[in-house]
């Protein structure tokens, strides 16, 4: 059976672990290696709904390097299911593609097209989940803390959305303790909670949702945010700009943080709102690294689903 990856728990925790090894070796191998070059034949289609720079840029670049090729189906902003519908849609590509990615509005439509579809699926993005952000998350914090991994704190601050939900599941599957803090009204939702506690119980991590930041902050040693109003959302922007303001991640707030606490952010960044200048431009901050990641971790995932046998061999190898 094809496998999708439209939210962290299609992966099992061991199934996350091997792909963020694998994505380890191809950013260690990145431009040497010239045999990873093992979708030679493959191709990817790819449907943005909304904007995008990262996942956009870094799916073509990943499927170009693993020697592979990209396209994009239509021009961002158009919704899916207005021309034809889903399943039309799905049964076309897979005549011609053989993996295809989608950036959607709602998690039903990528759902109902990964349903009719022989060849697999990625979510780049819904209204509930960032799976591959997670991945890409999970992946700097492994770098970043080394043998201290899981052993570690993370607090989320902020809207309790897409990519809190994938950062939920993917901490809880591999132990480490998360603490999310968001205003009432716009915490996490509760069945995201309550499967990250499932998966705590077999890892030993811990997954807490608070209203306080400043107790999600305290002891962290990364703390991460995202926007207040996410693409959709924009007509909620002045309302949401007045609730989350005690929310902002800035010097005040992190001084409770681990003195050597990394900062995060998925990016894009609203400078001023959820984040001040001072901390994303400061020494704390690792925002880039974590957009680099994105394509190292796309390539393990991408590998994973395309060429398994590959994905095992290039873990085999010392
Ligand atoms: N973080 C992220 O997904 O960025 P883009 O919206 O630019 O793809
Ligand atoms: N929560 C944000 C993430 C952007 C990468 C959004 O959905 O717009």
């Amino acid at each position: 059976m094809k496998k999708d990856f439209l939210s962290i728990d299609d992966y099992s925790p061991g199934q996350v672990k091997r792909t963020l090894e694998l994505a380890a070796r191809m950013k260690k191998t990145r431009k040497t290696a010239s045999d990873i070059r093992p979708l030679g034949d493959r191709t990817m289609a790819m449907i943005f709904e909304k904007p995008s720079l990262r996942t956009r840029v870094t799916f073509e670049l990943a499927m170009v390097e693993l020697g592979g090729h990209a396209l994009e189906t239509q021009p961002p902003g158009v919704r899916l299911g207005r021309r034809e519908s889903v399943p039309d849609l799905a049964r076309n590509l897979e005549r011609w593609v053989d993996i295809v990615v989608a950036r959607v509005y709602k998690n039903e439509v990528i759902q109902e097209l990964a349903a009719n579809t022989r060849i697999p699926a990625i979510n780049a993005l819904c209204n509930l989940e960032h799976p591959c952000q997670a991945m890409a998350d999970m992946m700097t914090m492994v770098e970043l803390a080394g043998s201290r991994f899981p052993r570690v704190k993370l607090a989320y601050v902020g809207d309790g959305n897409n990519v809190c939900h994938s950062l939920m599941l993917a901490s809880a599957m591999m132990g480490i303790e998360l603490a999310v803090a968001s205003p009432e009204g716009y915490r996490p939702l509760d069945r995201y909670l309550e499967r990250a506690q499932q998966h705590c119980s077999s890892s030993g991590g811990k997954v807490s949702v608070l209203g306080d930041p400043r107790q999600a902050v305290e002891g962290a040693d990364f703390v991460y945010t995202d926007v207040w109003a996410s693409m959709g959302q924009e007509d909620e922007k002045l309302e949401r700009q007045k609730i989350f303001q005690p929310y902002q991640i800035n010097s005040k707030l992190v001084r409770s943080a681990a003195a050597d606490f990394y900062l995060l952010h998925c990016l894009p960044a609203h400078r001023g709102e959820e984040v001040s200048d001072e901390l994303i431009d400061g020494p704390h901050s690792r925002v880039f690294d974590q957009a680099e990641n994105r394509l190292h971790a796309q390539k393990a995932i991408i590998l994973s689903l395309l060429a398994p046998k590959v994905a095992a061999r290039i873990l085999e190898e010392k």
